[in-house]
């Protein structure tokens, strides 16, 4: 099992509603390569965690990588791992765009999300650095060239 945490930020016109055409082929995809995971989206910025066989999350990530729908991408941690932590979902997916919803609430949100996985309990390196950039994205603002 191999687990692989990375953020990037859409560009310009990737919007929502291709956000989730996007996700309904990449559910699709990952059920039948066995990779789960979560999706999450605020301000134009993705944090997103891959768990599957570790030749499958390879493979997935380099055309990830190599999409032109989102750039500037940093790889948070990746780690060899006996479990999943989202081990039902083929790619949940929060979006933590919508109007009107606080940043308080939307890190309530994710914390339900978390709990309701177990993410804490499971022996995993991964779930702080995560919830952390989960922070980040929430509450720090980037100043970056949106492309
Ligand atoms: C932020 C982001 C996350 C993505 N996550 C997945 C994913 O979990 N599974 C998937 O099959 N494709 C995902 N994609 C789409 C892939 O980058 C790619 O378009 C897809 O695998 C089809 O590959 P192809 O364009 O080489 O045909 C994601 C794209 C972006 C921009």
């Amino acid at each position: 099992m191999h687990s692989l945490v990375y953020r990037s930020v859409a560009v310009e016109n990737f919007q929502l509603p291709d956000i989730y055409k996007m996700l309904s082929d990449a559910r699709l995809f990952n059920s039948k390569h066995n990779i789960t995971g979560c999706l999450l989206y605020h301000d134009k910025k993705f944090l997103q965690l891959l768990e599957g066989e570790e030749k499958a999350v390879e493979r997935l990530f380099k055309r990830i990588r190599k999409d032109a729908r989102h750039h500037s991408m940093e790889i948070i941690c990746e780690e060899r791992s006996s479990l999943r932590l989202f081990d039902e979902w083929s790619m949940a997916f929060h979006d933590y765009g919508l109007n009107g919803t606080s940043a308080h609430l939307k890190l309530k949100q994710i914390d339900n999300f978390f709990e309701k996985s177990d993410a804490f309990m499971k022996p995993s390196t991964l779930a702080i650095p995560f919830f952390a950039n989960v922070k980040d994205i929430l509450f720090n603002p980037t100043q970056l060239n949106h492309v």
